[in-house]
C-alpha cells in the first residue's frame, strides 16, 4: 500500500520565519548544575524544533562575568579576575557541549563588543533624561576594602533575634530587611565589622517609563499569563522604585564613561550581552546586527528561570526601547528545579554538577526526562528519581529504541522492502499526529509533544509482537513477511525519531546512520522509506541502572558527609568507592626504586607562582615562565607543556617546582628550576597536568 500522506501537514515550506533566542547567561562564578540545566535543555530543544521545520534560528548565549562574587572568588582562588572568568567559560561551554546543547556563539560580557554596546545603550538613556545621582549608604568591610552586597553580610535578625542569618532576610522569621539593620554584622570575606560607608551612586527611573511597560506586559503576548498578572499585582500596582545602577570601586566590570570611578551593576551589562553576542556573530557571519536586533521581521526569543523575571520584564525591555533596539517577542519563564520534591541540596547530594552527571549517567536521559516534565507554565520541575528511572528505562528504551534493537538485525541482509507494506495504517496515522505534535513544541509544551510520541510507540509496539518476527525469521517461506514487519517497524521508529530529534539529538543521528538517510526536516516523519539497504545495528541507549543514579549523588555528597548506607568505606574514613580510577598510568610506568627521606630532602620542591609566561616560537614544546617564590625572588623556567596550556592560562596559577636544580643553559637561555606535572608514560603531550596548590598555599612554602 502506498501512504496517502497529503492530510496532517500544516508545513507551509514558503513561510521561513527568523527567530533569535537566548537562555539567561550563567554567571560566572560557579559551574553548571542539573538545574540550570534545565534551561538550557529547554531552551536547546526549542531552538533544534525550529531549525528541524525549517525556520532560521539562532542560538546566543554568553557567560555573565562581572559583579563582586566573580572578584572575590578570583581573590580567593589567587588568580586575576581575567584568569579566573576564562577557566570558568572553559568549564561551561565544556558542559554544555557534553549534553549537546548547541549555540551558534557564546561569548562573555567583559568583551570589547559588550562594552561599546553599553556605551551606546547607556548614551541613550541619558539622552532620554532617565538618570538620577543620589548618595547611597553600604556597608563596607574595611579590612577587605570592598562594598558588600546584601549575601555577604551576616548576622542577628532584627525582628526575630535569630542569630547568623543573611543580609536580606530573615530565614526564620522570613522578615525583610536592609543589611545595616543586622544586629551585629560581620563581613563573610573576612568577620569583619562593617562600615555605613556612603557614596554616590546613579539610577534609572523607570517610573518614567510606566506607559511603556503597562502596555508591553500587559497586551501582545509577550509574557506567560501569570507572569503579566504577577508584574501587575507586585510592581505596576505601585510607584516603580528606581533602579540603582552603578557601584563604587572596586567593582569588577565596566567603568561607566561619564562617570569615572563608578562601574556599571553587572545586571546593567548582563542582558546587553545577548546583543553583543550576537554582534560577535555577525562579525563572524558577515550578518547585519540590525538585522536581527532592530528589524520588525527577526523574533527575539528569551528563554529564563522565574528568579529573573524582575530583570527580564521590566529593566530589560525599558532599556531596549529607550535605545531603539527590538522589543523580545517572548520571554519564556519557567520554573526550579527540585529534587525528590525539594530544593537541591548539597548535603543530600542533589546539587548534581553537570560535570558529575556526566560521569555516572548518559546526557541522553536527562534531556528526555526534562522534555517528558517541561510545560509552558512557569511551575517548578521535579527530578524524582523512581520517575526518571521509570520514564527512561519503559518509555525510551523499552517503548521506542526496542523498536529498532529488536527488529534491524533481520533486515540488515535485505534492506527494507521495496514498497511500503500494509501496517492497518499505523503510519498514515502517526504522520497526522505530526500536526498536534509540531504545535506542542511550538508552544514550549514538551511534555505534551512527549506524551504524543510515547502513545505513537504504544501502538507500534503491538503490531511488531503480533507479528513475532523472531519467530517469522526460523522459516525460509516467511522471509518476505519478515522484511515487510521489519520495515513496518523501523518507519514508525523513524518516524518517531524525527518527532523526537529536538529532545534526542543523538538517538537521531543513529537511527539516522542505520538507515542511511540523516535526519534533518520534519517533513521525514510524513514519509516512509523503502528500498533501502538497512546498515548493521548498532548499540542505541541503554537502559539507566539505578546504581548509576545513586552513585552519582553520592559523589555530589559533600566530603565527610558520605552515606555510610550506600558507599562504605572503612568506619572513620572518608572517601567514596565510586572513583573507578584506571590502574593504566601506574601500569604505564611502574613505581622508581626505593629512596629514604633523605634522599627526598635533597630536593626543594617549593610553592610558586606563574607571573609571567610566554612562547619560545622556535621551540615546539617549550613555554617560559618567570616563577615568583614570593618576595623579589624569581625564577626563570623553562617548560615542556606548550602543548597542553596556553601562556594565558598559567598566569597566576600557584605551581610546584624545583627549586634547587642546578640552572641549565638551553638554546634560549638559562632554565633555573624545573615546573612539576603529571603525564602518563607515553600519552600524547597536550595530556601533561601541572601540579598546583591548594587555595591558601603561598609562593615560597617547601612542599614537604
Ligand atoms: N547571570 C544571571 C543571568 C543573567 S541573564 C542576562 C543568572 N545566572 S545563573 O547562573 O544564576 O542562572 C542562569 C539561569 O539558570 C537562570 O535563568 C536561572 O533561573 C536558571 N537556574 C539556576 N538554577 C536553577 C534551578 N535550580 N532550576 C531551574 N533553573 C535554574 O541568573
Ligand atoms: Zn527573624
Amino acid at each position: 500500500m502506498i501512504c496517502d500522506l497529503s492530510n496532517g501537514s500544516t508545513i507551509d515550506p514558503s513561510i521561513v520565519r527568523r527567530i533569535l533566542v537566548t537562555s539567561a547567561l550563567p554567571y560566572a562564578n560557579g559551574e553548571i548544575h542539573i538545574g540550570h540545566l534545565v534551561e538550557y535543555l529547554q531552551t536547546d530543544i526549542w531552538v533544534r524544533f525550529q531549525q528541524l521545520i525549517g525556520n532560521r534560528c539562532l542560538y546566543l548565549c554568553a557567560d555573565d562575568t562581572h559583579g563582586t562574587a566573580v572578584m572575590i572568588s578570583a581573590r580567593k582562588a589567587g588568580v586575576s579576575e581575567a584568569e579566573f572568568i576564562a577557566r570558568m567559560q572553559e568549564s561551561h561551554q565544556r558542559d554544555f557541549a557534553a549534553f549537546d546543547i548547541r549555540f551558534d556563539h557564546y561569548g562573555s560580557t567583559n568583551s570589547a563588543a559588550n562594552r561599546a554596546i553599553c556605551e551606546r545603550i547607556w548614551h541613550s538613556i541619558r539622552q532620554a533624561e532617565l538618570v538620577v545621582e543620589r548618595d547611597v549608604e553600604q556597608l563596607y568591610d574595611p579590612r577587605v576594602g570592598t562594598f558588600l552586597p546584601d549575601r555577604f553580610v551576616r548576622g542577628q535578625c532584627p525582628k526575630c533575634g535569630s542569630p547568623d542569618e543573611p543580609g536580606d532576610n530573615c530565614s526564620r522569621c522570613g522578615h525583610h530587611y536592609s543589611p545595616s539593620e543586622l544586629i551585629e554584622p560581620r563581613s563573610t570575606l573576612s568577620g569583619a565589622t562593617p562600615e555605613l560607608r556612603k557614596a554616590p551612586h546613579l539610577f534609572i527611573e523607570l517610573e518614567k517609563l510606566r506607559g511603556f511597560l503597562e502596555s508591553w506586559t500587559q497586551t501582545g503576548d509577550h509574557l506567560q499569563a501569570e507572569i503579566a498578572n504577577y508584574l501587575k499585582g507586585h510592581f505596576l500596582g505601585e510607584p516603580l522604585r528606581d533602579w540603582d545602577i552603578s557601584r563604587p570601586a572596586p567593582y569588577f566590570g565596566f567603568e561607566i564613561p561619564d562617570s569615572p570611578g563608578n562601574y556599571w551593576y553587572v545586571w546593567f551589562d548582563a542582558p546587553i550581552g545577548y546583543i553583543a553576542s550576537t554582534h560577535e556573530w555577525c562579525e563572524r557571519h558577515g550578518e547585519r546586527l540590525d538585522d536581527w536586533w532592530r528589524s520588525p521581521e527577526c523574533e527575539v526569543h528569551h528563554f529564563i528561570g522565574k528568579d529573573i523575571t524582575y530583570f527580564h520584564t521590566l529593566f530589560w525591555p525599558g532599556m531596549l526601547k529607550t535605545a531603539g533596539f527590538s522589543l523580545p517577542t517572548k520571554v519564556h519563564i519557567h520554573g526550579f528545579l527540585t529534587v525528590d520534591g525539594e530544593k537541591m541540596s548539597k548535603s543530600k547530594g542533589t546539587f548534581v554538577a553537570a560535570r558529575t552527571y556526566l560521569r555516572h549517567l548518559d546526557p541522553s536521559y536527562l534531556r528526555y526526562f526534562y522534555a517528558s516534565k517541561l510545560s509552558s507554565r512557569v511551575e517548578d520541575l521535579d527530578l524524582a528519581v523512581d520517575e526518571f528511572i521509570a520514564k527512561v528505562n519503559t518509555d525510551l528504551v523499552n517503548k521506542i529504541v526496542n523498536l529498532a534493537s529488536r527488529t534491524a538485525k533481520f533486515v540488515e541482509s535485505t534492506g527494507l522492502s521495496p514498497t511500503y507494506p500494509d501496517d492497518g495504517g499505523l503510519f498514515v496515522a502517526a504522520a497526522a499526529a505530526g500536526a498536534e505534535i509540531r504545535e506542542a513544541f511550538e508552544a514550549t509544551d514538551f511534555s505534551r509533544a512527549v506524551r504524543l510520541i510515547v502513545a505513537l510507540a504504544d501502538r507500534a509496539n503491538p503490531f511488531v509482537e503480533e507479528r513475532r518476527p523472531w519467530d517469522l525469521r526460523k522459516d525460509p517461506a516467511k522471509a518476505g513477511e519478515l522484511q515487510d514487519v521489519c520495515t513496518v517497524a523501523l518507519n514508525l521508529f523513524r518516524q518517531i525519531v524525527v518527532y523526537l530529534s529536538p529532545v534526542l539529538p543523538r538517538l537521531a543521528e543513529q537511527a539516522g546512520a542505520l538507515l542511511g538517510d540523516p535526519i534533518t526536516r520534519w517533513e521525514q516523519s510524513q514519509t516512509p522509506l523503502v528500498g533501502k539497504p538497512v546498515n548493521k545495528f548498532t548499540h542505541m541507549l541503554r537502559r539507566v541502572e539505578e546504581k548509576d543514579v545513586l552513585a552519582m549523588i553520592e559523589e555530589s555528597k559533600p566530603a565527610g558527609e558520605v552515606d555510610t548506607a550506600t558507599a562504605s568505606p572503612a568506619p572513620g574514613v572518608v572517601g567514596s568507592t565510586t572513583w573507578n580510577d584506571s590502574g593504566v598510568p601506574l601500569a604505564a610506568e611502574p613505581l622508581a626504586p626505593e629512596c629514604t627521606i633523605d634522599d627526598f630532602q635533597k630536593i626543594d620542591l617549593r610553592v610558586a607562582r606563574v607571573i609571567a609566561a610566554e612562547d619560545v616560537p622556535e621551540a615546539k614544546k617549550l613555554l617560559k615562565l618567570t616563577l615568583s617564590l614570593g618576595g623579589d625572588t624569581t625564577k626563570n623556567v623553562f617548560a615542556g607543556i606548550k602543548e597542553a596550556y596556553k601562556p594565558e592560562q598559567l598566569v597566576g596559577k600557584l605551581v610546584v617546582c624545583v627549586a634547587n636544580l642546578a640552572p641549565r643553559k638551553m638554546k634560549f637561555g638559562t632554565s633555573e628550576g624545573m615546573v612539576t606535572a603529571a603525564s602518563t608514560d607515553g600519552a600524547p603531550p597536550t595530556e601533561v597536568f601541572v601540579i598546583t596548590a591548594d587555595t591558601g598555599a603561598v609562593p615560597g612554602q617547601r612542599v614537604h
